[in-house]
């Protein structure tokens, strides 16, 4: 029986280049701290071994600020709540250990969670809440995929990629034409000031799969083609490119997407993910949302790139449902829910 005592969860979200802590309490959330690695631009993508080694130093003051932000002591939690995967096995395995090993300590009860499941459930931290079933497009760096959410921690994927992830795109790209990592938000910058008069094909890919892979080339070739007559044909015209490809990704994405939602005859429709902070994206979902009279869901800037206060509000709903795990668990690179 559940007692009058508040749920009080501390949540460790370490899977790529962010270190982060959060503590929610009965499903709300107290604090959201994030440690970013700027360090990865130099390298024009995140490198594993530099990443892990960062979420070792990060780790304990980002808990620290989570806990005191939040006002909460060690002796008032509830759970330990982690992402054991997918992600990157050495930036898992700081964040798994570091949980195991507070959750020992402190003879705390573990939480596992999927990291996908959790950029779709930060829906579940704001109002308004999407009903279910909904459709949500999960875009982030290392994932594309559209999901059928029939309930919290019941979903069923409908479609993904079968190369490259939407951030992927976007970020391979704008480092074909120069510009610094991640690239996602640049090329949505300059996406802004420019229009997309350069056309690039749209690849045909079964059902409700996507492909990003083809893009890439196709604007490589492209612009090594002009270059050969005009070396400067990227400064000059990098925010027409910029808007160019920015159009054809979110093109790409809407235009599986809302197969899936009349396949399907759903109507309530949300994003989620680092790529769901793209402008692009959001405008299209809205024009898509009122043309079609859906309920479209678009998640808080701060809540689409990750955080561990999605990752909290995931585990608050695993608390309810008595899902916990042991000590012998291990973190996922490629962990399915
Ligand atoms: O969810 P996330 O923080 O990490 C992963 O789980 O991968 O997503 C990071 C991805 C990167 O590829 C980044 O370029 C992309 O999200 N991104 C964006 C924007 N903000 C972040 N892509 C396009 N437009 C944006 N505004
Ligand atoms: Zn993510």
């Amino acid at each position: 029986m559940q007692s009058d005592k508040k749920i009080i969860i501390l949540a460790i979200e370490s899977s790529c280049d962010d270190s982060s802590a959060a503590i929610i309490s009965d499903g709300k959330v107290l604090s959201n701290i994030i440690a970013g690695q700027k360090i990865h631009e130099e390298y024009g993508g995140v490198v594993p071994e530099i990443a892990s080694r960062a979420h070792q130093a990060n780790i304990i003051p980002v808990v620290d600020t989570a806990l005191k932000k939040a006002n909460i002591s060690l002796n008032q939690l509830s759970a330990i709540a982690f992402t054991r995967g997918p992600g990157l096995l050495g930036s898992l395995l700081v964040g798994v250990s570091f949980a195991k090993a507070m959750a020992l300590s402190l003879k705390l009860p573990l939480i596992e969670v999927n990291h996908i499941q959790a950029h779709v459930l930060s829906h579940f931290i704001d109002y308004p809440k999407p009903k279910f079933p909904f459709l949500c497009l999960t875009v982030s760096g290392g994932h594309t995929q559209i999901l059928k959410v029939n309930d919290y921690l019941n979903m069923e994927e409908l479609g993904t990629t079968v190369d490259d992830a939407a951030g992927e795109a976007f970020d391979k790209i704008g480092k074909i034409m120069g510009l610094g990592y991640p690239a996602g938000p640049i090329i949505d910058k300059k996406a802004k000031e420019g229009r997309a008069i350069f056309h690039f094909s749209e690849p045909q890919v079964d059902a409700l799969n996507f492909s990003f892979s083809g893009l890439k080339t196709n604007v490589l070739r492209f612009l090594q083609k002009e270059i050969k007559t005009n070396p400067n044909f990227v400064e000059e015209n990098i925010n027409d490119l910029c808007a160019s490809v920015q159009e054809r990704i979110v093109s790409i994405l809407m235009n599986k997407f809302k197969k899936a939602a009349f396949d399907n005859s759903i109507r309530e429709i949300a994003i989620a993910g680092g790529v769901s902070a793209n402008s692009g994206l959001r405008n299209a979902l809205e024009i898509a949302g009122n043309k079609h009279s859906w309920n479209t869901y678009i998640p808080d800037f701060q809540y689409c790139t990750d955080n561990a206060a999605m990752i909290g509000i995931t585990a608050y709903f695993k608390y309810l449902n008595n899902d916990f795990c042991g000590q012998d668990t291990v973190p996922s690179a490629r962990y399915k829910f």
